[in-house]
């Protein structure tokens, strides 16, 4: 299959933009598969209601047949017409959250494929805030189930390239609109349970969801280990780059004595070594290694941003094993660390205090 890239200017959307959104619509409408930008991560798009579309994305990303895809819709009323209800903590979080980087899960009303909700009772939603992906919505006029545009395992995308990295000839399109802006996905937050409940932590921190719904509680999966996560997704190795990655926790300086360390000898052992610091931190590091820095340590949202284009760079420098540094779990720093560890395995060290 040959895949259509349409290039476009999201700032200056001009005729060309409009063309390319009817066909990549067009595309959708007839069952097949085509990638577009969110604020958070490209996603892979298909008609929502259509079992063979739907089951198209599965087989592209070669993505486990038990997890469910979110619904991506262009207008707030549309939520109404997948849902059985819509409840008062829905319509405070939408009302503030919407458009945005929120999936809310609710009980469904069987307008999706069973394929999308793999079967299980409710849905997960989401309006995204990029005005291509709502553009590419609107004109599709059916729900758009879309995951991340990635092979199952890999890294999130955050521009085209990387979506064409993993499933150029397996999809009919991708909408090019440029990086994304947040770089991490959607948080998903599960309202059938009597408190809000994260399941996976993303763009809207757990700190802007208390101050709209009062508390709101973490799926144990996300503290403990070896809990059942509630989100299918949750509990699959993602966002790994090829080479094996460890974090070093500490603060910075710590942090960059160990990995120093780490990493020396791990080049003598003729390993080709990934280190992932930030711009403010980069100098702390000597030798041959593959230094890729990633944001401001101040500014956490823009190591967000940066966080999968850095681990895909670690894969185009062949890198054979990664030491990263650690962030604070405040903010969108909680999504942050929760993909950083993923990416790890889970392999944590203390650095070295001087
Ligand atoms: O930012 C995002 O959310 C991006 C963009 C493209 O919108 N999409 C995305 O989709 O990250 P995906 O498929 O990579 O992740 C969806 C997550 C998975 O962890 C999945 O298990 C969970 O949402 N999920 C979907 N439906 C669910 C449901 N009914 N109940 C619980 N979790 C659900
Ligand atoms: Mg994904």
């Amino acid at each position: 299959m040959q895949t259509t890239v349409w290039r476009i200017d999201a700032a200056e959307p001009g005729w060309e933009t409009g063309a390319a959104i009817r066909e990549a619509a067009a595309l959708l409408r007839r069952g097949e598969l085509v990638a577009f930008p969110t604020e958070t991560v490209y996603g892979l798009g298909a008609d929502a209601t259509n079992d063979a579309a739907v089951a198209r994305i599965f087989a592209a990303k070669g993505r486990p047949a038990d997890n469910p895809l979110i619904v991506h819709v262009a207008d707030k009323r549309q939520l109404a017409t997948l849902v059985a209800d819509v409840p008062e903590v829905a319509r405070r979080l939408i009302d503030r959250f919407w458009p945005g980087p929120l999936t809310l899960v609710l009980p469904h009303r069987g307008t999706v494929s069973p394929r999308a909700t793999c079967g299980l009772p409710t849905v997960a939603v989401r309006m995204p805030a990029h005005p291509v992906a709502r553009a590419l919505i609107a004109a599709a006029g059916v729900p758009v189930a879309a995951p991340s545009a990635n092979r199952s395992g890999k890294p999130s995308p955050t521009t085209a390239e990387h979506v064409l990295a993993d499933l150029a000839g397996r999809i009919a399109g991708v909408v090019d609109g440029g990086p994304t802006a947040v770089g991490v996905e959607s948080t998903v937050l599960d309202l059938t349970t009597p408190v809000p409940t994260i399941l996976r932590p993303g763009g809207v921190t757990r700190e802007e969801l208390a101050a709209v719904v009062g508390e709101v509680s973490l799926d144990p999966a996300l503290v403990r280990e070896g809990e059942t996560p509630r989100s299918p997704g949750v509990k699959y190795t993602h966002y790994a780059p090829a080479g094996e990655m460890t974090l070093v926790a500490g603060a910075p300086e710590e942090a960059a004595r160990r990995i120093q360390r780490l990493a020396d000898e791990a080049a003598r052992r003729g390993e080709r070594v990934g280190i992932l610091t930030t711009e403010d931190g980069r100098h702390r590091y000597r030798g041959p290694h593959v230094v890729v820095p990633c944001g401001r340590r101040d500014d956490l949202a823009s190591v967000a941003a940066g966080l999968y284009a850095a681990l895909r760079r670690f894969d185009q420098e062949g890198v054979t094993r990664i030491y990263a540094e650690t962030f604070p779990e405040v903010g969108i720093g909680a999504a942050l660390m929760n993909r950083l560890r993923k990416a790890a395995g889970g392999r944590i060290v203390p650095g070295d205090s001087a």
